[in-house]
């Protein structure tokens, strides 16, 4: 609801840890008869922060509630919301950020085609970079003398450069929640844009990544095109899962709810195979479908025992080629269904409204969970599901996901643009004897909440005053 609380500028002017992303905690929305509804938001950022009481939050306003809200000032105590100009930030956030660095690290250009780097695209560059100089100059105003400042993602990677420009005092870390392009990939940037994002990340005293895989990229990226990474040290830490949270969370009351109408949708005493995933274009859920299709095609022993539980949660829908694909998914579940599906059984039950409880619920009553990105800087749900599974379940794993480092050696691990191996593994999972299921989940909830969120940010924050 309505926080009434007024803050621009924000209480603390001199604070000692700060961290900027270009999505913060909480957003807003308006009513029709303009009221500001705030929300907050989840994810492993926000419960990280929770271990720091005194810090600031520098985000951008994303929307028009936003932006009313920060007209208004209506805010939050410890968020500073930046209400760049709506045309500038849409030029970043969905021309630059998403259409070409999140496609660069996630090698997800049809190259024949595409990229095209031409005088739109330089245009674009232009909006990157102020909107990267608002956040330093918000920034620069708001740490106090020798604060830590951790700038998250490919959003804001020129920030540590000019801030270090302005705020020489600063301790700065920049961290890569995807993960880095292999330098021939990256290369695909030109060249003085190419030189203009590692110089910029180098602008931080430590540059942080998911795993090693990721960090080895960037440090090929600044040899190979730098000569060298300079004074800037290089990190490694693997988010986990907060194991307390989920386990509270996924034992109320309403997650018991969707339970029991998920188990209806499915039919009672039937197989799952359980994914979830924002529809990213990374995250390889059409390819999935198809191996599931493959499964019931070669292995018709599986059918009206299996259901494949499909959550394709909406994201960045202001790209048509977001839509493209989530249109795509839905007619190929569709299809399945058609094809395959009989009185008493749905084949994919697929829901693309976003539910938290509901996805817990999937989490919990998982036989398999599918987890099969064309690649991915961690992915969390590959290890939430063994931490939230009640009787077990297994991992079907790419081996792009940054956590198949942790949790290769107990999935079962595929190729992700290989369907057949796919389907395989899929057979493979759904046929693994019970006490091999139940020692194998065991072994990656351990591994999955290796690092629990919060202790993950305080060995960053750690690890920048010490560095
Ligand atoms: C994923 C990535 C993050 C990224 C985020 C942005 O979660 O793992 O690295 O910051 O997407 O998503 P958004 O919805 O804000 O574009």
């Amino acid at each position: 609801m309505v926080s009434a609380y007024e803050a621009q500028p924000p209480a603390q002017p001199s604070a000692q840890v700060l961290v900027a992303s270009n999505r913060g905690p909480v957003s807003y929305t308006l009513g029709t008869d303009g009221s500001l509804d705030a929300k907050r938001g989840g994810g492993g950022l926000v419960s990280g922060l929770s271990a720091i009481d005194d810090k600031l939050w520098v985000c951008a306003a994303l929307g028009d509630g936003d932006r009313e809200a920060v007209r208004r000032g209506v805010g939050e105590p410890g968020v500073r919301m930046l209400d760049i100009d709506a045309d500038v930030h849409a030029d970043a956030y969905n021309g630059i950020a998403n259409s070409v660095l999140w496609f660069v690290h996630h090698m997800l250009y049809q190259t024949p085609l595409e990229p095209v780097f031409d005088a739109e695209f330089r245009r674009q560059w232009a909006s990157y970079e102020a909107y990267n100089r608002a956040f330093a100059e918000a920034l620069a105003e708001e740490a106090g003398q020798g604060a830590a400042v951790l700038v998250q993602d490919y959003h804001l990677a020129l920030v540590p450069g000019m801030l270090r420009e302005l705020r020489p005092d600063l301790r700065i870390g920049h961290f890569s929640h995807t993960p880095w392009a292999p330098v021939d990939y990256f290369r695909l940037l030109p060249d003085d844009i190419a030189e203009q994002l590692l110089h910029g990340i180098l602008g931080a005293d430590r540059a942080a990544f998911l795993t090693r895989r990721w960090a080895d990229a960037f440090i090929g990226c600044c040899t190979q095109i730098l000569g060298g990474t300079g004074r800037t040290r290089i990190g490694v830490h693997g988010l986990g899962a907060d194991a307390d949270f989920l386990r509270r969370r996924a034992h109320e009351a309403d997650v018991d709810e969707r339970m029991a109408a998920l188990r209806e949708q499915t039919g009672p005493g039937r197989r799952t195979i359980v994914r979830v995933d924002r529809t990213e274009l990374s995250k390889n859920i059409v390819r999935g479908l198809f191996a599931y299709r493959a499964l019931l095609d070669e292995r018709p022993e599986w059918r009206e025992r299996v259901v494949h539980v499909a959550f394709a949660y909406p994201s960045r829908q202001d790209l048509a080629v977001y839509r493209d694909y989530t249109a795509e998914v839905r007619r190929v579940a569709d299809e399945i269904n058609a094809v395959y599906g009989t009185e008493g059984w749905m084949p994919v039950v697929l829901h693309v409204k976003d539910d938290f409880a509901r996805s817990l619920a999937a989490y919990r009553l998982a036989d398999v969970a599918l987890v099969n990105p064309i690649r991915d800087g961690m992915n969390l749900v590959a290890k939430e599901i063994p931490v939230v599974s009640d009787h077990g379940c297994a991992l079907v794993l790419s081996r792009e996901a940054g956590a198949y480092e942790e949790l290769g050696s107990d999935a079962v691990v595929v190729n992700p643009y290989d369907v057949s191996a796919t389907a395989a593994a899929l057979h493979e999972a759904l046929t693994m004897a019970e006490d091999e299921r139940a020692a194998r989940t065991e072994r990656l909830a351990a591994a999955a909440v290796a690092l629990p969120p919060q202790q993950w940010f305080l060995d960053q924050l750690d690890a920048l005053r010490r560095d």
